[in-house]
C-alpha cells in the first residue's frame, strides 16, 4: 500500500513528516521532494532498503546512488573533505552533488556500487532537510523508472511508483526540474560529471572546473565518466528529434513530413514554427529546464514524435542540452 502525504514546504506538518521518517527508519521506500526533482529514498545505512530502490526503479547495480544529508557534520562523517570540497560545500544547500572519497564504512557497498568514492549533497528543500534530520542520511536516485525522464510532479510519481513504495510526499512541482550538478573532487581537481541545476559558471567562479566532452553528451561516450552516464536516459518511448542547426527550416520540414504520414507531431520550441496543436513554448532557459521532463512525459502519451529546439550551452543551457542529447533518437 502507498500513502500519499501532501506536505507544504512553507508550513511543514510535523505529523505527516513523522509518518514518512518512520517509514525510512523501518527500511521502507519514500518518494520525497527536493529542489531539483523528486527522489526515491531509503535509509543510506540499510542495505536491504537500498536494494529495494534498485529493484523498484529497474536500476543496474553498477550505478551508485547519491546520499542526501541535512548538514555538513553528516557529510563529513560520510566522506573525506579536501580543500576544494570545503570551498564548494559552502554553496550547500544547493543543487550540487560532490563526489568525494568515501570514509564511513557503515554505508553499505550497494549505495556506492562498490566504489571507494561517494556522491553526496545537501538539498535546498525544507521538506527534504526535515525528513533527513528526522531519519538520518537518505540514499536516493531520481524518482523515475530507469531510463525515463525524472519525476517532477505527483502525477509522474504515481505513474511510476504507486503501489511500489510505502510513502509518496507531494510538495508540488519541483522548483528546478533538472537534477543536481555533479562534480568529482576525488581526484585532486574539480571535474564536471553531469551539468545540472547549478550552472557550471557558479562553480568556476570558486574553483577551476574541468568540463570533459562527455559532460555535454556530445557523443555517446564509450567509457562513462560516471557509472550512470553510459545508459540511455531521460527517454520517452516515442522518438525525440533535437534540432540544433537551421532550426526554423528543419523544424518546419520535419513537422511537415510527419504530418503527411498522419503521425501526431509534438513540438517544444521558443516559437510555434509549424502551427501544431501539441506545442509547448519555452520563454527562458529556467522555464525550459523546469518543465522539460514534464513536457516529455506529457507528449509521450499524446504524440508519435517529439521535436525539440536546441538552446545555447551556457548557464542552464548546458544541462538542458545534456538531457536533450541523451533523450534524442536523432540530432539534426
Ligand atoms: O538532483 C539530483 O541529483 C537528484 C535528486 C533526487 O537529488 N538525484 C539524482 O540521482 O539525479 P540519480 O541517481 O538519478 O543520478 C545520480 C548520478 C548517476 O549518474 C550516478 O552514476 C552518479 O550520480 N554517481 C553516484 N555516485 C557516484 C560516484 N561515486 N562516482 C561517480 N558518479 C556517481
Ligand atoms: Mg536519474
Amino acid at each position: 500500500m502507498t500513502i500519499i502525504l501532501k506536505i507544504n514546504e512553507r508550513y511543514i506538518c510535523k505529523k505527516k513528516l513523522k509518518v514518512a521518517a518512520d517509514a525510512i527508519k523501518k527500511g521502507q521506500l519514500v518518494v520525497f521532494p527536493t529542489e531539483t526533482v523528486y527522489g526515491l529514498g531509503a535509509s543510506a545505512y540499510n542495505p536491504k532498503a537500498c536494494k529495494k530502490i534498485f529493484e523498484v526503479k529497474g536500476r543496474p547495480a553498477d550505478n551508485p546512488l547519491i546520499v542526501h544529508v541535512a548538514n555538513i557534520k553528516q557529510a563529513k562523517k560520510i566522506a573525506e573533505f579536501n580543500p576544494i570540497a570545503r570551498k564548494l560545500a559552502k554553496l550547500w544547500p544547493a543543487p550540487l552533488t560532490l563526489v568525494l572519497r568515501k570514509k564511513d564504512k557503515k554505508i553499505p557497498k550497494i549505495v556506492t556500487a562498490g566504489l571507494d568514492t561517494i556522491a553526496i549533497r545537501i538539498p535546498r528543500h525544507r521538506v527534504a532537510l526535515e525528513l533527513i534530520k528526522a531519519s538520518r542520511p537518505i540514499a536516493a536516485p531520481s524518482a523515475n523508472i530507469s531510463g525515463t525522464p525524472s519525476g517532477t510532479t505527483l502525477r509522474h510519481i504515481i505513474d511510476d511508483f504507486f503501489g511500489k513504495v510505502s510513502v509518496i510526499i507531494d510538495s508540488g512541482i519541483a522548483r528546478y526540474g533538472l537534477e543536481s550538478t555533479i562534480v568529482d573532487l576525488s581526484r585532486g581537481k574539480a571535474i564536471l560529471l553531469r551539468p545540472g541545476s547549478l550552472p557550471a559558471e557558479k562553480i568556476s567562479k570558486i574553483v577551476e572546473l574541468e568540463i570533459p566532452p562527455e559532460a555535454k553528451a556530445l557523443k555517446k561516450a564509450k567509457k562513462a565518466i560516471a557509472p550512470g552516464m553510459k545508459y540511455r536516459h531521460y527517454s520517452p518511448s516515442v522518438p525525440v528529434i533535437v534540432v540544433e542547426n537551421e532550426k526554423e527550416k528543419n523544424i518546419k520540414r520535419i513537422a511537415e513530413e510527419y504530418k503527411q504520414s498522419k503521425l501526431r507531431v509534438a513540438l517544444i520550441a521558443s516559437k510555434n514554427y509549424a502551427k501544431l496543436r501539441l506545442f509547448k513554448k519555452f520563454k527562458t532557459e529556467r522555464h525550459f529546464a523546469k518543465h522539460l521532463f514534464a513536457w516529455l512525459r506529457f507528449f509521450d502519451k499524446k504524440s508519435d514524435v517529439i521535436i525539440v529546439e536546441a538552446v545555447k550551452e551556457h548557464g542552464l543551457g548546458l544541462a538542458i542540452m545534456n538531457r536533450l542529447r541523451k533523450a534524442a533518437t536523432k540530432i539534426i
